[in-house]
């Protein structure tokens, strides 16, 4: 999707005037590399939200561990554990009175608190200030009785359904969060090494209590939920974020992600304001990920471990999102790369698979062309629920999960994708297979098919939210993910495009 030529002209002259050197990247912290960390934890209900109320003594589901580093090698904190556990009623600097005890109006203000607190000044003009990595926990535990999630952006009263994972009343809960401080530890030979992170679980009675980091439970009947940063002082190397995940019967189907959020605006699955370190939004085809990625255990065969997410924002006229929840439009691309998750799409089920593929020399092949449509590259996809013109057959995605309509573009390795340096083969980036990869992620999603209505102009691809990590998808018995993260950046290839 081209810009008009006016706007490549516009932005090539002010390609010429920018700073290259800081050009390169389009997050704060690029590759991990600072020592002095930023990094935040949200918790979301399965429609993005908090919900009737916060878990008991835990406050507002978002928390964050920023600090400095003084002169004599102490690590100051910015953000207290008063703020991290600050909840309705709390008031706080800037906390406007009509969320001081609506719990979800409460965890966005928090969030743009908690950004205040943390927040980095960037130094190039514009400037451009950056807040955190962003840690997301999400609970796909659905209580139709609860009118809790709106159909397509729209307000729908309770229903009752057996399609969504729910144990009965509260399986919509918010988590038990536990966090350790970032701190220095000075080993035997003196090496510092700073070390802290969240844990926790969504069993509001966890066994054994209390919970510790670096321990799944003596019981395998709490879910659980870690991410544990560790990096050696000064090393110039990058933070390494460990991540855990354990499903249960009760909480089958959990998400936990890092993500690169902008700065401001809406990221992707929220419809308001937000904080992140995309300090420059990326736009296809002008940008590249980079990562390293190692699996440990891939949490069984429900597991969809994403290398990686991409997600914005834009109505189905191709006007970007202003947070009307009705014509707003989540869009997800997604490559899961976990060897047992199957293609859905297929010459049977047509309607799993986007109209059309397009190859890297800019070739349209429909999906009925079943000589030629690479099938098994697409997990599924599936059509915003409120696009007016879809061609047949078609399968809309989920109406509840996200706050307005979604569509989702999922991709499976295939040698289609190797062109893109995405992986070209089922199990390459699995487990035993660890990997710096360094994907186009900006060419290959300015060749996927994103729905439109007919006639109106294409929409800029411009992304708000980049993340890896895993969607344990309603397994039926206890699953455990277990990965680490590090070297995450965003890099820039061509002229900035329009900044946060
Ligand atoms: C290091 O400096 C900080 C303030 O910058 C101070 O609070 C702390 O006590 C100092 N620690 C030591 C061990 O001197
Ligand atoms: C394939 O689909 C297109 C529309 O998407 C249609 O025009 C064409 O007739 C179809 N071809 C076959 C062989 O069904």
């Amino acid at each position: 999707m081209k810009p008009s030529l006016l706007l490549v002209v516009a932005c090539c002259l002010a390609a010429q005037l920018f700073d290259a050197a800081n050009a390169a990247s389009a997050v704060g912290d690029p590759g991990m590399r600072r020592d002095e960390l930023r990094v935040a934890f949200e918790a979301w209900n399965f429609c993005n939200e908090v919900g009737n109320e916060e878990a008991p003594g835990m406050g507002s589901p978002r928390a964050a561990d920023c600090f400095h580093i003084s002169s004599n090698g102490s690590l100051i904190h910015k953000v207290t554990e008063v703020d991290n556990k600050l909840g309705v009623g709390k008031p706080f600097p800037g906390l406007p009175e009509k969320a001081l005890n609506d719990p979800n109006l409460y965890a966005v203000e928090k969030e743009l608190y908690l950004g205040s607190l943390c927040e980095v000044a960037d130094h190039t003009a514009p400037t451009k200030p950056w807040q955190f990595w962003m840690i997301m926990l999400k609970n796909g535990n659905y209580d139709t009785r609860s009118g809790l999630c709106p159909k397509n952006g729209e307000k729908v009263p309770p229903f009752i359904s057996g399609q969504f994972p729910c144990f009965g009343k509260g399986c919509m809960n918010q988590p038990l969060l536990y966090h350790q401080p970032t701190a220095v530890v000075t080993s035997e030979n003196g090496i510092k090494t700073m070390k802290g992170g969240f844990s926790g679980t969504y069993d509001l009675v966890p066994f054994p209590p209390p919970f510790g980091i670096g321990t799944l439970g003596d019981s395998s009947l709490n879910s659980y939920f870690e991410v544990v940063w560790e990096k050696k002082v000064g090393d110039g190397g990058s933070w390494i974020f460990r991540h855990k995940l354990r499903t249960t019967k009760f909480y089958p189907w959990l998400m936990l992600y890092l993500r690169a959020d902008a700065t401001k605006g809406f990221s992707c699955g929220y419809h308001y304001d937000s904080r992140g370190m995309l300090k420059i939004l990326p736009e296809s085809p002008d940008f590249k990920v980079k990562l390293t990625l190692d699996i440990k255990q891939g949490g069984g065969p429900k597991s969809q471990f994403y290398l990686m997410d991409i997600g914005s924002c834009w109505k189905n006229d191709g006007r970007p999102c202003d947070g009307d929840v009705l014509t707003d439009v989540t869009r997800y691309s997604e490559m899961i790369i976990n060897p047992e998750t199957q293609a859905w799409c297929s010459p049977a089920s047509m309607n799993r698979c986007p109209p059309y593929h397009i190859t890297p020399n800019n070739i349209k092949i429909l999906r009925n062309d079943t000589a030629h449509f690479p099938y098994s590259a697409y997990h599924y996809y599936c059509a915003p629920g409120n696009a007016r013109f879809l061609e047949f057959p078609d399968s809309t995605c989920d109406p509840y999960s996200n706050p307005q309509a979604q569509e989702l573009v999922q991709l499976l390795p295939h040698p289609v994708w190797a062109e893109y340096g995405y992986p070209s083969k089922r199990g390459e980036g699995w487990v035993g297979d660890g990997r710096t990869w360094e994907l186009n992620v900006g060419a290959l999603s300015s060749r996927l098919y994103f729905y439109q209505d007919p006639g109106t102009r294409p929409a800029r691809r411009i992304w708000t939210s980049l993340d890896v990590g895993t969607e344990i998808f309603v397994s039926n018995k206890e699953e455990v993910a277990e990965w680490t993260l590090s070297d995450f950046d965003v890099i820039l290839t061509s002229q900035p495009p329009s900044s946060a």
